[in-house]
Order: structure tokens, then sequence, then C-alpha cells
């Protein structure tokens, strides 16, 4: 029986509907807007008291009739609330733009890979009419190549990513038992979140924090001593070869940055260097079948511009262990706001 691929999420009526198409359409504007207000500090300078568009536009050496226009509309999106008089407030959302918050996403916006984004996404037509990368064309070089070649830009990506990981790292360590391991390797880690999350949970791990030269030379995610002292940084390359003789290969947000072939070559690195009964655990979205929103289709339309890779399904990730010599035992769900899962194997 066929079955219905409707669901309660679309609109009933041809006005619904179109008023959702315009609203897809805007979405575009409003986070450039977004950007731009975080990019100003607005939310900082509306912190203590509300302030006009005229003081804000004095503060920020803008033009104060395009600024209020833009802060029109995003206050009808919850970002800052305009009173009566004319004066602008902070609102939940705007308080997510202050700097100085440990759960502030401004540097998320204002960093100068938000311009690599929009860049890149420019080219995504290029990547659907063709299966190429957008980042490739619209750059000139692969994603982690071009970084590598432009150290400005790497740190600026390496301070988003441990922005966009910080909220998930806390979930990801309590949702699996990391203490049974002595030695474990983040594979790619980045500045070190997620093995700060897990260092501070479990005092008898010891930690090495693997990625590339340039990225581990400044490990900002492991800020206390005490955590510090049982990590230890390694630059390499992950296809050539993996710090040897741990119990546990996490790799978050890794295989998905990769095509099917180079994510083999990685676990096969791992393979490789793990003691006789160590664990992979390779930590990523698992997709779900069905038209439901998730944030992990966003994502994997976003890897699927900036690089080969992909997010995959339970089955895909199967097949990939497979045929790296690794048999999945089991995955393990993680609480929101992370939306990744554990995928754990040991040797076939
Ligand atoms: C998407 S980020 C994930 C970082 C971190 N695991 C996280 O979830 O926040 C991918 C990481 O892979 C690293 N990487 C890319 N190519 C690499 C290579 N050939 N060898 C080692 N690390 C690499 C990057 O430097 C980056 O830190």
């Amino acid at each position: 029986m066929a079955t219905d691929a409707r669901d309660d999420t679309q609109p009933e009526d041809s006005a619904g509907s179109k008023a959702a198409i315009l609203q897809i359409i805007g979405n575009v504007l409003v986070a450039r807007s977004l950007a731009i207000v975080a990019e100003l500090g607005l939310a900082d300078l509306v912190q203590t008291e509300p302030q006009s568009v005229t003081q804000l536009a004095h503060a920020t050496g803008t033009h104060a009739d395009s600024l209020y226009r833009l802060l029109r509309m995003l206050a009808s999106y919850g970002v800052f609330a305009e009173d009566d008089g004319g004066l602008f407030h902070p609102t939940p959302m705007s308080l997510l733009l202050e700097t100085d918050r440990p759960d502030s996403l401004r540097d998320l916006l204002t960093l100068g890979w938000q311009d690599i984004a929009w860049d890149t996404y420019r080219q995504l037509p290029h990547t659907i009419r063709t299966g190429e990368t957008a980042f490739d064309a619209a750059f000139g070089a692969t994603f982690f190549d071009y970084l590598a070649g432009h150290p400005e830009a790497n740190a600026s990506f390496d301070s988003a990513m441990a922005l966009f990981s910080g909220p998930e790292n806390g979930m990801i360590a309590a949702a699996y038992d990391f203490g049974q391991f002595a030695r474990i390797v983040d594979v790619g880690g980045g500045t070190g979140g997620l093995m700060a999350a897990i260092l501070s949970a479990h005092q008898g791990v010891r930690g090495v924090l693997f990625d590339q030269p340039q990225v581990v030379a400044n490990m900002t995610g492991i800020e206390a001593s005490a955590i510090r002292e049982r990590c230890e940084p390694i630059g390499g390359d992950f296809f050539e070869s993996v710090p040897a003789a741990a119990d546990a290969y996490i790799m978050k947000r890794i295989l998905h940055d990769w095509d099917d072939e180079a994510a083999i070559r990685l676990l096969l690195r791992c393979r490789e260097a793990m003691n006789t009964d160590a664990r992979v655990l390779v930590i990523d979205a698992v997709m779900q079948a069905g038209n439901a929103p998730d944030p992990n289709k966003f994502m994997d339309v976003s890897i699927m511009a900036l690089t080969r890779g992909r997010e995959r399904s339970e089955t895909e990730f199967q097949r990939l262990f497979t045929e790296a010599g690794l048999r999945c035992t089991e995955v393990f769900p993680t609480e929101l706001p992370s939306t990744l899962s554990i995928i754990e194997g040991v040797r076939a």
C-alpha cells in the first residue's frame, strides 16, 4: 500500500503554503541580518538599558534608518523587542548574542568563517548540478587544504567549531561510560572541548588530543591545568597514522567530513593503531528516514557544500565499519541539545 507522503507539518491551504514558502525565501535575509547585529555588538549595547535606534546607530557608526528597518524585522523573530516609545529591549534570543556569556553564540555569527560559508553556498547550484563540492568551486581548493594555507580562516573555523560543539560535549560525555578506558585518543579532536568534558568527568582517564599540528597548537578547549596534564597534544595527518595503543578512538564530527572511501581509510588507521580489545567510537549524526524536521538534515546539506562528506544512516555506518574490518556493537543516542549518536565498534 502506498504511504501518504504528506504530514501534519505542512500547511493545509494554498495561502498557508505561500506564506510558508515566502518565509523560507526570507530566511536568508534573517540569517544575514542576525550576523550584522552580532558583528555590531548590539546585544551588548542594550544589555543595561533599552536604547533608541538613534543611540544604537551613533554607538556603532551606522545609518539609523537602515538599522531601524533591520531591527524591526529581527524583532518580529524575537531578536530584540521594540516598545511603543521606539526603544529596543533585550529578549531571550538577543541575550545569546551578548559577548560575555558562556552560551554566547555571537562569535559563531561574527567570525570571518561566516563569509566563507556565504561564498560557499553561492556555489551550491554547482553541487546540485554536478555532485562536485561547492567550496572547491568557490575557493579553488578543498576545505581542509584551504584552511591549512589560511591561518586566519583556520583559527576562525576552529573557534566556530568549538562554539558549535560546546553545548553537545557534556551530553556526549554523559551518554557513554568513558571511565572504563585508561587511554583515549580524540582523532580530529579540534581544540579539545570534548576531551576536556571527558577528562573532567573521569579522573582516571588520560587523553591524547590528535589533530593537525596548527590546530593542537591551540588547545583552548582545555583550560584547567589539572586536566591539561592528563592530555597530550599530538599533531599529524590522520590519513597517515593515528597515535597507537589506546583503549578508545573517538572521532566526533569527523567521518561526516569525508566520502566513504576516505572514511574507511580513517577507520582502518584506527584499527591498525588500537589495542586488541579497544573501541572505535564514531560520534556523528545518525540519519533517520521520514520528513520530520531535523537539524542533522541542515548539517548534511552544509557538509555537502563544504566537503566531500555526508551524514549517514546506521546501515551506512555498519557498512563502513565492515569494510574497515570492524564490527558495529551498539549505538548510543545522546540528549539534546546534542543531535549526535555514539556508534561503537570493535575489531571484527
Ligand atoms: C569538523 S571538525 C571536528 C572537530 C571536533 N572533533 C569537534 O567535533 O568539535 C574536523 C576536524 O578534523 C581535523 N582534520 C581535518 N583533516 C585532518 C587530517 N588530515 N589530520 C588530522 N586532523 C584533521 C580538523 O583540523 C578539524 O579539527
